[in-house]
Parts: structure tokens; C-alpha cells; sequence
């Protein structure tokens, strides 16, 4: 729409999160609040999108870079008044709608919105209110006999009866250009917090007797701002519950999507399987016709297509071929390649290596900075000794080989292709191709040792 312009207000503290963090880059499903503002704002197709920083401004900047948006500084936070007002110069000259969103409500939704700006219309001023069953915490809207709106008191300057107003100013307000920065000109800081509120700009329209709409949001929770960890929380359950409802329409399956943790950024297949208490975040991708959990958690990875990731795993940074299985009790650390149909199973940790396609490493074993061949087969327990205490050390297995039980590997060594290796051997050597490789005491027996001991 060319004729709108869309401003986030962003550059609060949000003292009441008791945060040394901007109150807008925290979280929900992994990525900050304000970013589900951004995201809601550009699908309005707006001419721009201005967003107003100030504390940790750098911050909160370097954390949205990905957005093609432009950052206005609010040096001092004077209140939102004087937030929008920092916009007057990037937008001389501009005549439309002005849409304020404000950083802290991530839950508004696109039609919402639509609905505002359609009701806009030749308002000179058009804010979105809700009626909530406790308005606690918010501006109340302020009507005369007439029921028009003519004003709204913040919370901390009510008198007891307007306290016991339950229609709230929601922070979201569609203006017309150039006339609300008139207005912002206008208003004062006399009151509880000495700040220059936006919402004083509603008597100053009404004083003009200025068209002026107030549209009233059905859907409550969306208009719910966070200002504390209490609120983010129930934020956080709304985003949940959208997350998950969207990949269940696209064919994700869902045992107990309330306790189902999907973040953001990622990607399900179809036809895929979440068991509960599992937690997906960052970029992570997951394949279609996959099964994951209970209880695992995995962070920026990508699992192709039909991998079975059994219950209590822990997958970071990793990538996990198509037809692998994982599982229980895996832990794949970062940059560890399982290639197709490879498995590792219980008590088995990876980091920094590959493993071959269809090559198993199935039982209480470490693997680090290996490269592990085709159809290899790791027998139980087995170590990479990759660490000397100093440096890293790397591991060959090259295809075909078996490892037997209880091998210690001591890296640098080779394994070469074909080779065996017998159970609860330590290698400090290469092992050439075809080999057996054995290190390890012959066993004897003493012939009735427990009798003559007891004697
Ligand atoms: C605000 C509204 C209140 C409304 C509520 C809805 C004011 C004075 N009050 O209250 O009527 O019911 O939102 O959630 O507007 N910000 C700046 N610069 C500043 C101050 C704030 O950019 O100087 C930003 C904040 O980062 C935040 C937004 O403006 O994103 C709202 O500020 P906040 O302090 O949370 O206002 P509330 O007290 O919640
Ligand atoms: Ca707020």
C-alpha cells in the first residue's frame, strides 16, 4: 500500500522484565518478540517501515538486520509521544496512514490490522481498543455520554473510577500525515511518569472535533502487550500454538502439540511424526516421513527424509542423512554427518565426524574427529582417544571395516578398508587394509586357582 507507512515503537527498556536485555529481543519460540512485529508489519505491504530503537539500540538493530526496514533513534526515552515524533523528519512530505505498532505486542495479527486500516477510512485518527476482563496495566478508554471516545488515562494516572474502566487502548493507532505530528507537538509530560504519552493525542482530536474511529478486538490475547516474564510466558504459549497449528495443517503430526516446542525458523516435512516433550529450535529442518521423541532436543540441524530419532536424544548443529536412525539416548554434537541409512544407537556420542552410509555405531561408544567409511560397524563401547591433552588428534575409517567391542582408538591412526580389529583392542598404530589387528594379552587359565587359594 503506498499510501501507508508503518512505525514500531521499540526503544523502551521494559524496566519490569528485570532484564539487562531490551525488552524486545526477547524470545518467543526462539527469536525475539519484535521480529513477529516486523514480520506482521510486512505483510501489509507497506510503503516503509520505520522502527524507533533507543536502549541498546545496536542491539536490537544487529538483531533485525535481516529486515528491510529503517531504524529512527529515540536517544532519550520520553515517552511513546515522543517516540513517534522522532519520525517527523523521515516522513516530511509524507501524506497517508500512519499505522504505530509498538514492539511488545507480537501477537497482533495481519487481519486485525486490516480491519484498523479499512475502518480508517478519512479518520484524522483510528485506535484499536479491546475490552478485557482485567485491564490492569493499560490505558483505559475514556467516553462521554454520547459514547464517543474522548480520551484515555494510563493506568498510573486513574482515579478509582476510571480504573474500573474495562475498555483498554490497545498502543496500536492508525493516523493520518502530516496532522498527528501537529498533535505530538502539542502534548505535555504532567503526568504520573512525566513522559510525553501517545494516547494524549485522542483529546486533542476529540478538542478538534476531527473524525475519530475506535475499532474493539474480539481476540484478546492478541493485543496483549509484554512488560513482564509472567506475560512473555503466555505469550509464548500463543506463539506455541500457532507454530504448531501451522505445521499440522501442513501435514505434521503432533502426538501432544501442547508440549510440542517448534521454534520459529523451523522447518517440518510432511507426513512427519513428533513424539512429545520434543524441542526443535534454530534453523533446524526435518525432512518428511520422520519420527522424533519423546524428549529430544534439537538445535540448528537438518534431518533428511524417514529418519527415526528415538526417544532422549540431544542433535546440535549436526546433519543427519535420509533413512538414519538415532537412538535412545544419542547425543550428536556439533558438526557430526550421519550419512544415509547410518545408525547410532544408546549411550553414543558424535562430534566433529562423519559416518558412512549404512555404517552402524549402535552401543556406549565416543566418536570425535573421525571420518568413519561405508558399512562400517563400530562394535560396543569402543573410544576414539582423540585428545591428548593438548591437541586434537584425528581418526581414518575407511569402508568395511569392523571395529570389535571395547576398541580404544588412538588418534592419528588408519583403519584401512576391510580391516577387523578384535574386541578390546587399544590402536596405536595403522591397520592395513584386510588386516586383523589384535592387541591385547592372550588369556590362560590356572588350573584350580580358587581351590588352592582357599586352602
Ligand atoms: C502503552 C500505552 C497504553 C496501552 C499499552 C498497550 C502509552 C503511554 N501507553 O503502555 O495506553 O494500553 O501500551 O500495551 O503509550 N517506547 C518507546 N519509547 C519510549 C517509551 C516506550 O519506543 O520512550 C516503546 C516501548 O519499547 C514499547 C512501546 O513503546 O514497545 C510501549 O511502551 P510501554 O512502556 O510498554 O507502554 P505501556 O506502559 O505498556
Ligand atoms: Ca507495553
Amino acid at each position: 500500500m503506498n499510501d501507508l507507512v508503518i512505525v514500531i515503537l521499540a526503544a523502551g527498556q521494559g524496566t519490569r522484565m528485570r532484564s539487562s536485555k531490551a525488552k524486545v529481543l526477547h524470545p518467543l519460540a526462539g527469536a525475539p518478540m519484535l521480529s513477529y512485529v516486523l514480520d506482521t508489519a510486512q505483510s501489509l505491504q507497506p510503503k516503509e517501515v520505520l522502527v524507533v530503537t533507543g536502549y541498546q539500540g545496536d542491539q536490537v538493530r544487529a538483531a533485525l538486520s535481516d529486515y528491510p526496514v529503517k531504524f529512527v533513534h529515540q536517544a532519550q526515552q520520553l515517552g511513546t509521544g515522543h517516540a513517534l515524533l522522532q519520525t517527523q523528519a523521515e516522513l516530511a512530505g509524507f501524506k497517508g496512514k500512519l499505522l504505530v505498532l509498538n514492539g511488545d505486542t507480537p501477537l497482533l495479527t495481519v487481519q486485525t490490522l486490516n480491519n484498523l486500516l479499512t475502518a480508517h477510512q478519512d479518520n484524522a485518527l483510528t485506535m484499536l481498543t479491546a475490552v478485557l476482563p482485567d485491564a490492569a496495566g493499560y490505558g483505559r478508554v475514556l467516553r462521554n455520554g454520547q459514547g464517543k471516545a474522548v480520551g484515555i488515562v494510563e493506568q498510573k494516572d486513574t482515579t478509582p473510577e476510571q480504573a474500573a474502566i474495562r475498555e483498554i487502548a490497545t498502543g496500536i493507532y492508525c493516523f493520518t500525515c502530516p496532522l498527528i505530528f501537529s498533535w505530538l507537538m502539542q502534548i505535555n509530560c504532567n503526568n504520573a511518569q512525566g513522559e510525553y504519552y501517545l494516547p494524549d493525542v485522542v483529546v486533542l482530536c476529540h478538542k478538534q472535533g476531527l473524525p475519530m474511529g475506535a475499532q474493539t478486538v474480539s481476540e484478546i490475547n492478541e493485543i496483549q502487550g509484554i512488560n513482564d516474564r509472567s506475560q512473555l510466558a503466555q505469550a509464548e504459549v500463543v506463539i506455541r500454538e500457532r507454530i504448531n497449528n501451522h505445521w499440522m495443517r501442513r501435514g505434521v503430526s503432533m502426538i501432544n502439540p501442547a508440549v510440542t516446542y517448534i521454534g520459529k525458523q523451523v522447518v517440518l516435512g510432511r507426513d512427519s511424526l513428533i513424539y512429545p516433550q520434543t524441542i526443535i529450535e534454530g534453523r533446524s529442518r526435518i525432512g518428511e516421513g520422520c519420527t522424533v521423541g519423546p524428549n529430544c532436543h534439537i538445535v540448528d540441524s537438518e534431518i533428511d527424509d524417514n529418519v527415526l530419532v528415538r526417544a532422549s536424544c540431544v542433535i546440535t548443529e549436526s546433519k543427519v542423512g535420509s533413512g538414519a536412525k538415532i537412538g535412545p539416548f544419542s547425543h550428536l554434537r556439533p558438526q557430526a554427518v550421519l550419512e544415509e541409512n547410518a545408525h547410532v544407537g544408546n549411550f553414543v556420542e558424535i562430534k566433529k565426524s562423519t559416518v558412512g552410509k549404512g555404517s552402524k555405531v549402535n552401543h556406549l561408544t565416543y566418536i570425535g574427529d573421525t571420518q568413519i567409511g561405508k558399512g562400517v560397524n563400530i562394535g560396543a563401547g569402543t573410544i576414539t582417544c582423540n585428545y591428548d591433552g593438548v591437541n586434537k588428534h584425528k581418526t581414518i575409517i575407511d569402508d568395511g571395516v569392523f571395529i570389535g567391542s571395547d576398541t580404544q582408538l588412538v588418534a592419528p591412526v588408519h583403519v584401512g578398508e576391510n580391516a577387523w580389529i578384535a574386541a578390546g583392542s587399544t590402536i596405536t598404530k595403522d591397520v592395513p587394509p584386510e588386516a586383523l589387528a589384535i592387541s591385547r594379552v592372550h588369556q590362560t587359565h590356572k588350573k584350580n586357582w580358587v581351590r588352592r587359594r582357599k586352602g
